[in-house]
């Protein structure tokens, strides 16, 4: 194990600003800020049921995940042309980038749009654009994950990612994202059978809101490689074992636990209890113009509030590239970045 030196609570913050790290679970849809709203509302003429940017950040005030999917698809009816998509992506990947985000998989709600009418293939190019441009000018290696609403239907389900076909290589994987609790795994069962047999990667959002049994539905009936969120694991003991000897990874994203009520505050976030047990844990923004903050922003509220340590850090980003749908080169490669930055800072220390 790589020993991290302590550091200065005050200079703490820095350094989980400066290590590179990898964000893998941010939904697209969830960076579009007010601003850019209306922005696009004016550029594409959608009339929004808000008065202004303010209104709009105003209504921001979340009691749980349905209340914020309800804004959240309302913001995302203003996204017509390709061009809207590739601007809201390539707004969240500067910020990425600013954040020190190496390496980032989006997922991304192809039926929230083809529900209205945009072509998929309006969606994917767009989005896959912005990825080609931030390798190129940003250094960041950028890929899409598609999610499927559990809220509809498999058949729906089936029937999107069909229509994603043609651009098979424009995406890495599937998810499972949107209202959980009353939509189990194992209703998308045969639609993750067929992803997998495409050689999709496969994740799902589970144990957010909803029980320890559908992290163990996701994991066996799915077949899932990573958990989003999974904070309620915390609840079965056996599940905490088996997550930590399969070193399962969750995409935990504090700042959005926060707001949608899953802890009363950021202090009493289990994520220290969940590393301490062993498991994979890596720290994601979710809906970052949403919940308050991006990758870092996460990362210093969440050390703040829970005392995390400069140990603990190294963990998190290591973690982030051990989760993460890179090549073992690149992994090689981000974490040996990873140690030059701490070894750097502590040379440094006052
Ligand atoms: N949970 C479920 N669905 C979502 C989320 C989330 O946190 N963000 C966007 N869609
Ligand atoms: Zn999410």
């Amino acid at each position: 194990m790589f020993k991290v030196h302590a550091v200065a609570a005050h200079r703490l913050p820095q350094l989980l600003r400066a290590m590179p790290k990898a964000e893998l679970h941010m939904h697209i849809e969830g960076s579009l800020e007010p601003e850019l709203i209306f922005a696009l509302a004016a550029r594409n003429g959608v009339k929004l049921p808000y008065a202004s940017v303010e209104a709009l950040r105003s209504a921001y005030a979340f009691t749980n995940l349905q209340s914020f999917l309800d804004i959240y698809y309302a913001g995302a009816s203003v996204l017509l042309h390709a061009q809207d998509f590739y601007d809201m992506a390539w707004a969240y990947l500067e910020r990425a980038a600013a954040d020190h985000v190496v390496h980032t998989e989006m997922f991304f709600d192809p039926q929230t749009h083809t529900e209205r009418g945009v072509p998929m293939q309006a969606v994917i190019e767009g989005l896959h654009r912005a990825c080609v441009d931030a390798q190129a000018k940003l250094g960041v290696s950028a890929q899409l994950i598609l999610c499927f609403l559990r809220h509809l239907s498999e058949e729906a389900a089936l029937e999107t990612l069909e229509q994603a076909l043609p651009f098979r290589d424009k995406f890495i994987g599937v998810g499972l994202d949107s209202s959980e609790v009353g939509h189990p795994p194992e209703k998308f069962k045969n639609v993750f059978a067929k992803a997998g047999a495409l050689g999709l990667h496969r994740v799902a959002h589970a144990g957010e809101e909803g029980p320890p049994a559908y992290i163990w539905s996701a994991l066996d009936v799915l077949g899932v490689e990573r958990i989003d969120h999974g904070v309620q694991s915390i609840h079965d003991a056996a599940l905490m074992k088996r997550l930590a000897a399969a070193r399962v990874p969750l995409t935990v994203c504090p700042l959005s636990n926060q707001k949608l009520c899953v802890f009363p505050d950021l202090a009493q976030h289990n994520i220290g209890a969940l590393l301490d047990a062993g498991l994979c844990v890596t720290i994601n923004s979710d809906d970052p113009a949403y919940f308050g903050g991006y990758m870092n922003e996460n990362f210093v509220q969440t050390f703040a509030a829970t005392g995390l340590t400069a140990q603990q850090a190294y963990q998190l980003a290591a973690n982030s590239f051990e989760a993460s749908f890179i090549s073992e080169a690149q992994r090689h490669h981000w974490m040996h970045e990873l140690k030059v930055c701490f070894e750097r800072f502590v040379e440094h220390d006052d």
